[in-house]
């Protein structure tokens, strides 16, 4: 959050509004039945190529919905908008995957779809391998997966040593090549390969001499970070991704929590008032993170355009949520009291979405920095070189907001 100190409340803070998330769901509950604004949004994060302190959202929530409902109004807005505004073509109707599918054939919950080279699952073909990589990643509940580089067999010794050091920054803590060259296999575990392993292994890819296999083997989250982000590094090489093409896809269920090491509890991978599947309810307590919820994200050419879910509307359950995310009962009657008292009232069944604005301008005209498309943007320091924001502020400002500013000197710059 940005915090605003009170000048009226000593010592108290407003919070800019990262969305109005629980104010349009209390528009459902009061009896609003469908509400849309064009909302100014602010986090505190670190800007991307992507993201900014200060955006635009088209925000949007509905009662007595479904989540089809929201699903198809929001695909007629995207593809008139397209269709009106912008030269590019989109492919109707956008595929729908599931948070699984993406994750285990992209890599990545926001694939992008302009160029195949999907991710294949190799353990089959090597069910008693020897290769103590594989063997490893197998027998510790991890996996074994591949892409396919069409006509990348001739890459140097350097290159294919630069794409291994790529694949370590993704995590991955070596990368296995298959060079299908024109006088035989070339690959540095051929010798620790039956035969028979690599030719199901070339099978399964569908490779053919000229071709490249890199093949990951690690837990399925070091995998999936590996690989999916080489696909996309090869698709640039390969020049794959149309740049006159929109390929908007539709990523449903996603899990409801994720955990989150550093601070040793779970945390929405939406947000807490998304609402579990029915069906997966009964793993709440036993088994958190396998719930999944009935959240959706629309994804463009590997962006995320939008993102929203049903809510939950029962006091009981987002109760239960919370305890979950481990807030105290304290917090929650502080922080979402009202929220909780609201779903009282005989709270509608409501759900929303909220497609960024700025992604999609970006998206429409092709930048790939969400800074081409804001007016006096901020740099990718959280800082605006105009006016100098942030600056310091007056010894009268500050008293009359009855703050003391404490701080070494050095950590004052910007830029
Ligand atoms: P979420 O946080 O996923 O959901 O945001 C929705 C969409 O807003 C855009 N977006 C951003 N654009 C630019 N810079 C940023 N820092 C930034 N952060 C997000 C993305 C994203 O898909 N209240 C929920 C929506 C809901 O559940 O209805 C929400 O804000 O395009
Ligand atoms: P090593 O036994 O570390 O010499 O690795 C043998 C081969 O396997 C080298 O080509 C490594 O790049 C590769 N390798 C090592 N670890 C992994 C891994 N987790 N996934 C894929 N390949 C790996």
């Amino acid at each position: 959050d940005y915090l605003v100190p009170s000048r009226l409340y000593p010592g108290h803070f407003y919070a800019l509004p990262q969305s109005p998330q629980q104010l349009k769901q209390l528009l459902m509950v009061s009896g609003m039945e469908r509400y849309f604004q064009i909302a100014r949004c602010f986090r505190d994060e670190d800007p991307r190529a992507d993201r900014q302190p200060e955006f635009t959202q088209l925000d949007v929530e509905m009662s007595f919905i479904e989540q089809e409902d929201i699903l198809q109004i929001t695909e007629g807005l995207m593809t008139e908008i397209v269709e009106k505004l912008s030269a590019k073509k989109l492919v109707k109707p956008f595929p729908r995957m599931t948070y699984a599918e993406a994750m285990d054939k992209y890599g990545s919950d926001k694939p992008d779809l302009r160029f195949g080279m999907e991710i294949v699952d190799l353990a089959s073909n090597i069910p008693n391998t020897e290769f103590k990589v594989f063997r490893n990643a197998l027998d510790n509940g991890g996996c074994v997966k591949g892409i396919l580089a069409k006509g990348c067999a001739s890459y140097s010794r350097k290159e294919i040593d630069d794409l291994i050091e790529l694949a370590k920054t993704f995590g991955a803590k070596g990368l296995v090549t298959i060079q299908l060259t024109e006088d035989g296999i070339k690959s540095p575990i051929a010798k620790f390969l039956t035969d028979s392993e690599m030719s199901a292994i070339i099978a399964s890819m569908d490779a053919v001499t000229g071709d490249l296999i890199m093949i990951s083997a690690d837990t399925a989250a070091v995998v999936a970070n590996t690989l999916g982000h080489l696909r996309l590094e090869m698709g640039d090489r390969l020049n794959l991704k149309d740049p006159d093409m929109l390929y908007f896809a539709w990523v449903l269920d996603f899990p409801l929590v994720e955990w989150k090491p550093e601070e040793n509890r779970w945390d929405s991978a939406h947000h807490p008032f998304t609402a579990p599947k029915a069906e997966d309810i009964q793993f709440l307590e036993s088994d958190p993170g396998r719930v999944r919820s009935d959240a959706y994200d629309l994804v463009c050419n590997g962006a995320e355009c939008a993102s929203g879910s049903i809510r939950i509307h029962q006091r009981d359950v987002q109760e239960k949520i919370f305890k979950l995310l481990n807030h105290s009962d304290e917090d929650i009657q502080l922080r979402f009291g009202h929220m909780l008292e609201a779903f009282e009232f005989g709270a509608p069944p409501h759900g929303g979405i909220a497609p960024g604005i700025d992604r999609l301008v970006m998206l429409l005209t092709g930048e790939d920095n969400i800074r081409e498309v804001i007016a006096f943007p901020k740099t990718t320091t959280a800082w605006d070189p105009m006016t100098e924001a942030p600056s310091m502020v007056s010894d009268q400002q500050l008293k009359e907001l009855h703050i003391k500013v404490n701080i070494p000197p050095q950590s004052t710059a910007k830029g």
